[in-house]
């Protein structure tokens, strides 16, 4: 329906709320893009600008992947009337994809956004809590151990359609496309930071180490 349309364009606009530029721009006079990996991200922000605006730009990136996906309850089920949960589902996950192309590429930024991982965080997070609790476990575990966000990154990508399969056996075969699809796009969006792993110059990030702001 055209509300659903309406829906994912609300979605692409939420998630192309470019935060990293914004905060950077607005607090500090810097454009992040011009600085370390030149990603409109939290890991940029946090190794550009500090603790601080880092913290805040993941937080707000989660958000709105978490609000985009839950427009489906504003639309979907007030004004398309009752659907089965697998179409609920399905039209969530449309949504949360959507914001994260958002956040890709920023109609507020010209185009040039993040790698989506704190909104594809978001995203998992109001469709299934439980495996994003694994997702950011496997997250943790990869940072601590290698030192690596981009490697902690793609791991954890990989652990959402995994513990859809093997843990939770979720019977929406939505869940699983749109899961296998992430780890696509997670690859994708992290090719340079592959190839900087592969060649050890990824540049590393110590969570327990005391950083300045
Ligand atoms: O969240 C993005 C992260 O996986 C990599 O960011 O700035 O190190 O390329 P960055």
């Amino acid at each position: 329906s055209i509300y659903s349309i309406l829906g994912l364009l609300g979605a692409y606009l939420f998630g192309s709320i470019p935060t990293a530029v914004w905060i950077g721009e607005a607090f500090y006079g810097i454009d992040v893009r011009e600085y370390g990996s030149g990603n409109a991200g939290a890991t940029n922000t946090f190794r550009v600008l500090g603790k601080k605006a880092g913290i805040a730009v993941m937080l707000i990136d989660i958000f709105k992947g978490w609000t985009a996906t839950n427009l489906a309850y504003l639309i979907g089920l007030s004004v398309t009337g009752p659907q089965t949960s697998a179409q609920f589902i399905n039209y969530q996950l449309a949504l949360g994809i959507t914001a994260v192309m958002g956040h890709l590429f920023p109609v507020f930024a010209g185009f040039r956004g993040g790698k989506g991982i704190a909104t594809l965080f978001g995203m998992i997070l109001a469709v299934h809590f439980q495996a994003a609790m694994i997702c950011v476990l496997i997250f943790l575990v990869v940072l601590i151990l290698f030192k690596y966000v981009s490697l902690g990154s793609i791991a954890a990508g990989f652990a959402f359609p995994l513990s859809i399969v093997f843990v939770f056996h979720s019977p929406y075969r939505s869940v699983l496309l749109y899961g296998m699809c992430i780890c696509v796009l997670i690859l994708v969006t992290h090719q340079k930071n592959i190839e900087r792993l592969l060649k050890g110059k990824e540049s590393k990030v110590n969570i327990f180490k005391k950083t300045a702001s």
